[in-house]
């Protein structure tokens, strides 16, 4: 179990997520008696075997024994981490998790201090936007763009003073500690190391904020067009990850969630104007390409993402890039791409033409593979341009993880090269057989492990009894122990069943795999827990398996005294002979009536009279 998740958190999210409703977004899911059924996301099957149980609040797939609960399928489905996993279902459920429990230690426990400086320098840079003479500078500029002041106020744009330490007098003066404001990106020091200045000067400031709003950094645009950089950004600091960052997705996220799809721009002018044009669920990378951590943030809101490019060169340049990014995701995420008028961006269009032809624009929407497939055939009529483009466009679609979808996508690169169906396949089988499907498919093939052995059948259906019914558990605990066992695997589930059977607790699957350390025994109490019972009565099944479990138990003992007998006849122990072979007659008898009572006597008094003779050890 992760520390920095506690328990308390952990139950939190569980109680609020179901785990039907949570697979469903992934999986296509039948009834089928009291579990669902559908075709297993971690490996490749034509009949399904992959069962969520609603009752125990767990999946399990037969045919590649993958598992867990909500938490271990958000896990394995999204490539998480645990805690980024309980992260993920907590936001779904709308649960504010206390911060120490997420973020971890990577801010050396300045996380705090350093979102202050931040929010200190966004509220002194607007404070300077609207009522300084020199931010009537940047204000004029915003005007000109045709910004209006409520949309600056609302996403908190500022304005940094043309000075060389403004900022880091005022955070100073405030008692804001120097280490901090350095860590935090805001000054910039000197090249002989012996005193920092403030990193933005002249600049329209624009406050970057977390997922929950917090300040993490900033990006400040030149005021005049031919000043370099045009936009000067936070440095990665502790705080500030570019590539795990999404411009806006701190007030995009709900929309996001609510549409089942976010926006993806450019720019911060871009991200702006979608706002301001009615589409809030938009976001904008900070002048990175696409990353993987763009989509991680992303996906806790939802599995689909428009991309927006401008109609030119770089744009279809950006798409090629980002297909990368989404193939090594799988079929996790979805993308479509809207193309805006050569030369715009949202922001321009929006200038120019109004909200309406923005969101007119944001309509014409298509598949990102479809997008990339007519781009890479566009105007390609010789050979070598049809072989360049083939081997391109073969290479993405081996790496798709879906059958269907490949057949789909085949299809239609080879009506748009003008080339046979079939050797647009056979290039593509090659790139599959080479191992070009990395990422998704390796990971799955991977993960499906190789079938277990089989369990016994008595006391596994002892075991799915007892986690099927709380009397029956507390029934088996109160007259077996582990040791009763034969598999490891059960017994390893036995010792964790028993203890929550004796406390009065009744059993919570998620919680039993929490318990569980072994692989092995985790898979078996997932295949029991959702395998359909061969018993109608938990109780009378079990009653039936622990006395089979006690006579074998018993069992053991007779041959035990059997090998003692034997023992104290070679030592020429002639009185012990005696008192065994009395004990073994007993025992025997006891046994083939059955009488339990008085075998676990008999047993007791063995192990006392054994206690009291060092030879027996
Ligand atoms: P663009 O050059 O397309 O600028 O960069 P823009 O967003 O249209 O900005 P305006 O409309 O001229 O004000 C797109 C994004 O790339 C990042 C910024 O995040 C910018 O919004 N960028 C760009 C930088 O980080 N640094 C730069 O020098 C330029
Ligand atoms: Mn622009």
């Amino acid at each position: 179990m992760n520390g920095l998740i506690t328990d308390e958190a952990l139950d939190r999210v569980r109680q609020a997520t179901d785990i039907v409703e949570l697979v469903s977004q992934h999986v296509s899911l039948k009834k089928s008696g009291a579990n669902y059924l559908g075709l297993c996301p971690f490996h490749q099957e034509k009949t399904p075997s992959f069962t969520v149980s609603p009752s125990k609040q767990i999946f399990h797939c037969f045919g590649c024994g993958a598992g867990g609960d909500a938490v271990g399928f958000v896990m394995r489905q999204g490539n998480y981490s645990f805690p980024d996993a309980v992260q993920f279902l907590a936001d779904r459920a709308g649960i504010e998790l206390p911060e120490r429990t997420v973020r971890g230690q990577s801010t050396g426990g300045d996380w705090e201090k350093l979102t202050a400086a931040n929010e200190a320098a966004a509220k002194f840079y607007q404070e300077r936007l609207w009522n300084s003479p020199d931010g009537k500078k940047a204000l004029n500029y915003l005007r000109g763009r045709n910004m209006p002041d409520e949309a600056a106020k609302g996403f908190e744009l500022g304005y940094s003073p043309a000075s060389w330490d403004a900022l880091l007098a005022h955070l100073k003066a405030r008692g804001h500690d120097f280490g901090i404001i350095e860590k935090a990106g805001l000054t910039v020091k000197k090249a002989d190391g012996t005193s920092s200045y403030d990193r933005f000067r002249d600049r329209l400031m624009f406050p970057i904020k977390d997922v929950k709003g917090r300040y993490i950094g900033f990006g400040g645009r030149a005021l005049k067009n031919e000043e370099l950089p045009k936009y000067l950004n936070s440095p990665e600091t502790p705080l500030f990850k570019k590539g795990e960052t999404l411009y806006g997705i701190n007030i995009a996220k709900d929309e996001i969630r609510k549409k089942d799809y976010g926006v993806i721009v450019e720019g911060y002018m871009d991200a702006i104007a979608c706002h301001r044009a009615g589409i809030t669920n938009a976001t904008a990378t900070l002048g990175t390409a696409l990353t993987p951590g763009h989509l991680r943030l992303l996906s806790r809101f939802s599995r689909n993402v428009l991309l927006v490019f401008d109609a030119d060169e770089a744009g279809q340049k950006a798409a090629r890039r980002s297909m990368d990014v989404f193939l090594s995701f799988g079929s996790k995420m979805t993308a479509k791409v809207a193309l805006l008028p050569k030369g715009d961006d949202p922001d321009s269009l929006l200038a120019r033409e109004g909200p309406n032809a923005l969101r007119e624009a944001f309509k014409g929407r298509e598949n990102l593979l479809e997008f990339v497939i007519k781009r890479e055939s566009a105007g390609v009529l010789d050979i070598d341009g049809k072989i360049k483009a083939a081997a391109a466009l073969t290479g993405i679609l081996a790496r798709l993880d879906d059958a269907v979808e490949r057949s789909h996508y085949v299809k239609m690169a080879a009506s748009e090269l003008g080339v046979e169906e079939s050797a647009v396949r056979e290039e593509m089988e090659k790139k599959i057989g080479g191992g070009a499907r990395t990422g998704v498919y390796r990971s799955r093939a991977f993960e499906a492990g190789r079938p277990a052995a089989p369990l016994d059948k008595i006391e596994s259906g002892l075991i799915q009894a007892a986690l099927k019914d709380p009397e029956a558990a507390l029934y088996a605990a109160d007259n077996l122990t582990p040791g009763d066992f034969s598999d490891e695997r059960l017994r390893v589930i036995a010792d964790a069943l028993f203890k929550t059977a004796l406390t009065g607790g009744a059993v919570s699957m998620p919680k039993l795999l929490d318990a569980l350390e072994d692989e092995g025994a985790k898979r078996a109490a997932l295949e029991l827990s959702v395998r359909e019972a061969a018993h109608e009565d938990s109780l009378e099944y079990v009653r039936g398996a622990v006395s089979k479990l006690m006579e074998a138990r018993y069992r053991k003992t007779v041959e035990e005294t059997h090998a003692l007998l034997l023992k104290a006849g070679t030592l020429g122990e002639s009185d012990a002979v005696a008192e065994l072979s009395d004990f073994r007659m007993k025992m025997m008898k006891a046994l083939s009536g059955k009488d339990f009572e008085l075998l676990n006597k008999l047993q007791k008094e063995l192990t006392e009279w054994q206690k009291k003779r060092s030879w027996t050890k």
